[in-house]
């Protein structure tokens, strides 16, 4: 029988160079889609999921993240005095008092498997999400997290997100070898960021992980790979010849908001759908654009 997925994890310590200068102060997961910021999304996403405890690993300028989650006495006292009380509730309902925070520094940026494995003393010896928040998924339900614990809880196993990119993208992400082509399927291997030739398949892994405490042990053991990194993947492609590594084809919309491109899309589809300015948002799009720009 698995362990409930009671844990998951944040690596919020890259540099955020794609969206330099305004990631130079402050981090690539505060960047706001309308009024909130990605990591928001991605912890209601994990709270959704049933997941209780937050471990962030951080790294420089990270500290605007442990404040968000955090209660802010004099913000709160001037929005009461002010009788503002919509705008209370939204920054006191930001972390329910079930969900915990924990906060780890991972001292150099050394890549994605290496922040992971950052979290083990907290983490212990139990299956946790993975969650990359600049990926934002939209499934209009409970979440693409929920999914996969679901998948977990059924089979045990570790899982990947994935989703089918056109070939010539396959550079920009981990692709896994799959037995077939199923929306569940096992995962015979995993490539970091292959030349379109060298791809396995057109199956990307996305930012969204549930993972065994296995991991840990071949994570220590990986050495750097794909451009100088520790890579979670090289980890997962060790942990899969021992058990079983599901890849799971989510549903639901991704975002890729670590791209301006995919910002933008998602600033864009959010915003239209934002109960305070979605319809004048569509309102100025179709005087702008005209009225076939909103099909
Ligand atoms: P990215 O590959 O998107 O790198 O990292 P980045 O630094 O965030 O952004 P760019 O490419 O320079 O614009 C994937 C995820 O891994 C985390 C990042 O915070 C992001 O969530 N990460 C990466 C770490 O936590 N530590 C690292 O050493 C590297």
């Amino acid at each position: 029988m698995s362990k409930t997925v009671r844990k998951a994890v944040f690596p919020v310590a890259g540099l955020g160079t794609r969206f330099l200068p305004a990631t130079k102060a402050s981090p690539k997961e505060m960047l706001p889609i309308v009024d909130k910021p990605l990591i928001q999304y991605a912890v209601e996403e994990a709270i959704s999921a049933g997941i209780e405890v937050m471990i962030f690993v951080t790294g420089r300028n990270k500290t605007s993240i442990a404040n968000h989650f955090d209660t802010a006495y004099e913000l709160e006292s001037e929005l009461e005095s002010r009788h503002k009380d919509r705008l209370l509730e939204i920054v006191q309902g930001i972390l329910p008092s079930h969900v915990s925070c924990v906060y780890i520094r991972q001292n150099m940026p050394l890549g994605l498997g290496h922040a992971v494995l950052c979290a083990e003393p907290v983490v212990g010896d139990e299956p946790f999400a993975v969650v990359l928040a600049d990926d934002l998924i939209d499934d209009g339900q409970r979440g693409c997290l929920a999914q996969m614990v679901k998948v977990h809880n059924d089979t045990g196993a570790s899982v990947l997100a994935t989703e089918i990119v056109p070939p010539q993208e396959t550079s920009s992400y981990g692709i896994v070898d799959p037995e077939g082509d199923g929306p569940v399927v096992r995962v015979r291997g995993m490539v970091e960021k292959p030349a379109p030739a060298d791809a396995p398949s057109n199956r990307a892994v996305v930012g969204r992980y549930i993972l065994n405490a296995g991991i840990f042990r071949h994570l220590a053991q990986t050495g750097k790979g794909a451009g100088g990194e520790i890579q979670l993947t090289d980890g997962i492609s060790r942990l899969l010849r021992q058990e079983a590594v599901l890849a799971y084809a989510f549903k639901g919309k991704r975002y890729d908001c670590g791209s301006k491109l995919g910002y933008l899309q998602a600033t864009i589809d959010y915003a239209l759908k934002h109960p305070e300015v979605g319809d004048d948002f569509e309102a100025w799009l179709k005087r702008r654009f005209g009225p076939a720009v909103i099909t």
